[in-house]
């Protein structure tokens, strides 16, 4: 099946099943604005779980805070947010459609990029074992010509993005000869710098009402809140605070369903560090951060580091993990050395001494910090992505199911009584009622046990467990694996233990430091 099938597929299924609606759907809905239904929110606790639990309880040098989405505006001046948050955006004139200009060519590189993989392939088929795909790379014609052309936008896109030289900008999409994806014509409109942010007013405007914006990151909650973290929690370089919470941003592109939304969920960890010390710790958290992602078993070969070649003034390294999506490898993560850029900001903005007297250095210094930046709804996508299977059974029938990690599947278990009668719905109430205190629990007695499992594997539920009338004589059950399908018979009173075993947090954070 095509990629683009499979994404329209997973997203239909989202809706389908209660993971992900449209916002203000009867209202025709707003766009890149999303819910999360009964089984997304659920999947989203977990994840959320999943990595607070990782920073906090498997780092003693790492603490949580919760700080407020609006914030003072200076904060955002000298973050650079007012001044250098932006996005290039360009026009078609003839559909009225706005477009992120950097975006239009990254595409556009994408397709040659695409033109040279499928040259690949095609020579793999062809050659099967004896193929060196190295060799054929640099040797063969058409793929050094598409290469050099790659190349050579490349160039150009880099050079006009670090000068911000718009009408470089502009002449790339007129060379490239890129259309509208809409009208088809290459009428387009200037370049022009796009502020992300989303501001509002805050107190009356008698009193004379104060501009301050909806943060367009976590991290800056974090930054403003360093000296009241270390003092009160007696914390001691290196250490880390951790932050989930809200952010916005007007995105001009916002497409994808919820890889780019306006209102979004970050997951970010600021770590202070003792300057020069940086790259060390920039590497460990590098490191980590993808074990983190790997122990979830969606394939190891589904992510990716990116190295950034071309780094923001402040930074001396940054990388991003990249997540396989039926759309290509995309960006799921950051993490970035950022040095003392944001302390020393709020430092001089704010004309308040933010420094940290290292007691075994008996000096004071600006820490430097690593930045570890994940959306929460990128890593849902991935997630639902890479479990996301249709499968053709022996019997012919076809089930799609969501191979989810089983410690955060919305549901753990469905208990389900063969028929509505002769007290098998009592006995299963007995069985949820001694497991719900542990595990999320779901009760099914409509229609035909294939159709209950079938339910049940859309929604990712790792195990059903049917309720028959010998249940009532011998106390057992038949336990049902989700991936394997597989049955087994087990007394009532292994449940727990057999549930434990794979759902449990415990043992996915085990992965994690393994
Ligand atoms: N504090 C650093 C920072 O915010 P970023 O690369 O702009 O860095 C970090 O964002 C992460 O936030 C990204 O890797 C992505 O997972 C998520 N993210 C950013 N913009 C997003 C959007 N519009 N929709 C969903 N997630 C987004």
């Amino acid at each position: 099946m095509a990629q683009e099938d499979v994404f329209k597929k997973l997203v239909s299924h989202c809706k389908e099943y209660g993971f992900v609606f449209p916002s203000s759907e009867i209202y025709d809905g707003l766009g890149a604005v999303y819910d999360y239904g009964q089984y997304g929110v659920e999947l989203k606790n977990n994840i959320k779980k999943y990595w607070w639990d990782s920073m906090t309880l498997l780092h003693e040098n790492v603490v949580g805070i919760d700080s407020a989405i609006f914030m003072h505006p200076t904060i955002w001046k000298a973050s650079g947010h007012v001044d250098a948050f932006n996005d290039p955006l360009i026009d078609n004139k003839d559909s009225k459609k706005r477009y992120r200009a950097d975006v239009l060519i990254e595409d556009h590189l994408g397709k040659i990029e695409e033109k040279i993989n499928k040259e690949v392939a095609k020579a793999a088929k062809k050659f099967g074992d004896a193929f060196d795909e190295a060799k054929f790379r640099e040797t063969n014609p058409r793929v050094l010509e598409h290469q050099a052309k790659w190349n050579e936008i490349h160039e150009r896109y880099s050079k006009a993005m670090n000068e911000s030289n718009f009408e470089d900008l502009r002449q790339l999409i007129l060379d490239c000869e890129i259309v509208c994806p809409i009208s088809g014509t290459r009428n387009w409109t200037e370049v022009r710098q796009f502020n992300l942010m989303f501001s509002t007013d805050m107190g009356s405007t008698a009193d004379g009402a104060m501009k301050v914006y909806l943060r367009p990151e976590t991290a800056q909650g974090i930054f403003v809140n360093f000296l009241n973290v270390q003092k009160t929690g007696r914390m001691k370089i290196p250490f880390g605070i951790a932050q989930i919470g809200k952010a916005f941003r007007n995105e001009i592109v916002a497409r994808q369903f919820i890889f780019r939304m306006r209102e979004f969920e970050q997951m970010e960890m600021q770590f202070f560090v003792r300057p020069g010390e940086e790259i060390e710790w920039f590497k460990k958290w590098k490191s980590t951060r993808l074990k983190w992602h790997q122990a979830l078993g969606l394939g190891d070969e589904k992510y990716r580091y990116h190295d950034h070649e071309k780094l923001a003034h402040y930074a001396n390294a940054a990388t991003d993990i990249e997540f396989e999506m039926p759309f290509g490898f995309k960006e799921v993560e950051g993490i970035h050395s950022r040095t003392n850029f944001d302390l020393s900001q709020h430092e001089k903005f704010s004309g308040k001494k933010i420094q940290y007297f290292d007691p075994e250095l008996n000096q004071s210094y600006t820490p430097y910090v690593i930045e570890t930046s994940i959306g929460v709804d990128r890593v849902f996508l991935s997630i639902m992505a890479g479990s996301y299977c249709e499968e053709t059974l022996a019997n012919g029938e076809s089930r799609v199911v969501l191979k989810l990690p089983a410690a955060l599947a919305p549901i753990k278990l469905a208990v389900l009584p063969l028929v509505k009668k002769d007290g098998l719905p009592e006995k299963a109430e007995e069985i949820i009622n001694m497991l719900r205190f542990d595990f999320r629990c779901q009760y099914d007695e409509k229609d035909s046990i294939g159709k209950r499992y079938r339910r049940q594997d859309a929604i990712g539920t790792p195990y059903c467990i049917t309720v028959d009338h010998d249940t009532l004589k011998d106390n057992c059950v038949t336990i049902r694996f989700r991936d394997t399908m597989e049955q087994e018979r087990v007394s009532i009173d292994k449940l727990h233990d057999i549930i434990t075993e794979k759902v449990s947090m415990k043992n996915l954070l085990k992965k994690v430091i393994e």
